[in-house]
């Protein structure tokens, strides 16, 4: 199938995923209910863009006349690169949305530090690590979680496992609106207010392109100019084929034009058992009934105790916790929901071979150890988590101890008790690579091999030289989408 209907159809629902979620944890269940949702953001945008696009000269011209005005998607997604690869729109001059989002690592970090630097002066650390922007964006369904409304139905399934949204936490419904954090955020491109943006726009070697596009007249009007630039943005992320390759090995072993070794095999096995690895069951690798390719993630949240990381500067201050869903940056109704503090959106595991940084909080910076994890977390915890001053292991430390009991402990692996035997040998771990590296596509299938120039795989937090910098969260700027 072509790559670019492949990649606009929505992800089916995985029979299999759904048949071991009913043998593991209650909670999980097929994202089948929130298919319509995928598709009912796209009408929705559909029909913003249609708007946004429109450029009326004179009020009350008829509609026609509009519509024939607007912008055209590949016009926009053409734009929206331009934007996306442009430095100058930072604070500090030299970041754009690529220099953490770098298309040479799959949309992905181009460096092992857990955080990247940003702000005026490329010294402000970040929170977070990067995700790989490569395959998913188009079809994160929006953010749902239809709670319990009652304590009955607290031990019933009405209550849905939360999936959606972008980010780590799932706090933005569009990419539109995602792409006011990056812009605006004091340790990323640092634009303090619309008209700094709007200024900096109206300089870049496409000003003119964007009056053309949505009036001449259009720079004038900060909080309008920047709206229109996200939603060039959008197009861009959405539309171009850089995102949805589906060049990988696996991709053509799907279609029957290649063959996977047996090593391979029997790491795709090991990786599917319900019993053992159980990856499948949150990473789903099966395609779906409508032809779609997998995108290994079913998009719902989960606490996996991921051990905190001395790498974030934010974490030496000892009461600082990110709890994922509750906060510090989510601030909604979900926010509040002591169930959700410590889940995170479970990422694509798509070209995640290339990466050097893994987890929300980049704790891990080899796959192979990402893979020890798994298998030991519960097996050998003091592999893992510092000794605490009583002697105890510390487990699941990167959350305050009233959330630790949000840590997934039912579903395999993760279920294991202390002293046992871990769920794979490292033979069977060494399979499980070989299988996730035929997941790296052709254009970057050289990038695993070696890390990325003037990385270093530990960074240290002295290292970048790092200020102290204000204990406030991302600068936040308000949408209205
Ligand atoms: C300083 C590094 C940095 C820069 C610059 C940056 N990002 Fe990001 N990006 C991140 C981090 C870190 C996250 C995770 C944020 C979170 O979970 O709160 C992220 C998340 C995202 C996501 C969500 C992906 C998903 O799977 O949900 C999108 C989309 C995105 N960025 C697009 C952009 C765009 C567009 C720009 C430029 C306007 C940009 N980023 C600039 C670091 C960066
Ligand atoms: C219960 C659901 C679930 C299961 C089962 C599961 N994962 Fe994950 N996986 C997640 C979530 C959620 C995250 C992100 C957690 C975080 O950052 O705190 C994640 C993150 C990862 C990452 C890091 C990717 C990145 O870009 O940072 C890798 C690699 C990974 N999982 C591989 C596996 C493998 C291999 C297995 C099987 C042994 C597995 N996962 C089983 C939910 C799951």
């Amino acid at each position: 199938m072509d790559a670019m209907v492949r990649s606009s159809l929505p992800q089916s629902h995985h029979e299999d995923a759904a048949g071991h979620r009913a043998a593991g944890n209650f909670r999980r269940r097929s994202q089948q209910a929130s298919q319509p949702m995928t598709m009912a953001r796209r009408f929705l945008l559909a029909g913003i863009l249609s708007f946004a696009g429109t450029w009326c000269p004179a009020a009350g011209a008829a509609v026609p006349v509009c519509l024939a005005k607007s912008p055209s998607t590949s016009q926009m997604a053409g734009l929206g690169k331009q934007i996306f690869f442009d430095r100058t729109l930072s604070a500090s001059g030299k970041m754009a949305c690529a220099t953490c989002h770098d298309p040479r690592y799959a949309y992905g970090p181009p460096s092992g530090l857990a955080v990247p630097p940003g702000g005026p002066d490329l010294r402000s650390p970040d929170y977070r690590a990067v995700p790989s922007l490569r395959y998913t964006l188009d079809r994160v369904p929006v953010w749902t979680h239809v709670g319990a409304s009652n304590p009955i139905e607290q031990f019933t399934e009405t209550n849905e496992v939360p999936a959606g949204g972008y980010t780590w936490d799932g706090r933005f419904n569009f990419l539109h609106a995602q792409a006011m954090l990056p812009l605006f955020s004091s340790v990323e491109m640092d634009n303090r207010n619309a008209g700094e943006l709007a200024a900096r726009l109206s300089r870049a070697p496409y000003a003119g392109t964007f009056r053309a596009m949505f009036g001449k007249d259009i720079l004038d009007h900060p909080a309008l100019a920047v709206e229109k630039a996200t939603l060039a943005i959008e197009q861009f992320e959405l539309h171009d084929r850089s995102f949805y390759p589906y060049t990988s090995r696996f991709d053509e072993w799907l279609d029957g034009k290649a063959k996977l070794t047996p090593q391979e095999l029997r790491g795709k096995k090991l990786f599917d058992d319900p019993n053992g690895g159980n990856c499948a069951s949150c990473h789903l690798d099966e395609v779906g009934a409508n032809g779609a390719h997998p995108l290994f993630t079913d998009f719902q949240f989960e606490a996996l105790g991921v051990p905190r990381n001395d790498e974030i500067l934010w974490n030496s201050n000892p009461h600082y916790y990110d709890e994922g869903l509750c906060g510090p940056f989510r601030t909604d109704a979900a926010s509040r929901d002591p169930s959700n503090c410590g889940l995170f959106r479970t990422p694509t595991l798509r070209n995640a071979a290339i990466r050097h940084v893994f987890f929300h909080n980049g704790r891990f910076h080899s796959l192979h150890e990402v893979l020890q994890f798994y298998v030991e977390r519960d097996t050998n915890p003091e592999r893992w988590y510092p000794i605490s001053p009583d002697g105890k292991v510390a487990k699941f430390n990167d959350l305050p101890p009233q959330y630790r009991r949000n840590v997934d402990t039912t579903d395999a692996p993760l279920n294991r008790r202390l002293g046992e035997k871990p769920i794979w040998s490292e033979r069977d771990i060494d399979d499980v690579l070989a299988f996730l590296r035929t997941l790296v596509d052709q254009d970057l299938a050289k990038k695993e091999l070696a890390p990325p120039a003037g990385s270093t795989d530990v960074p240290s937090r002295g290292r970048t030289g790092v200020k102290a910098a204000k204990a406030s969260p991302h600068r936040q700027y308000l949408v209205t989408h």
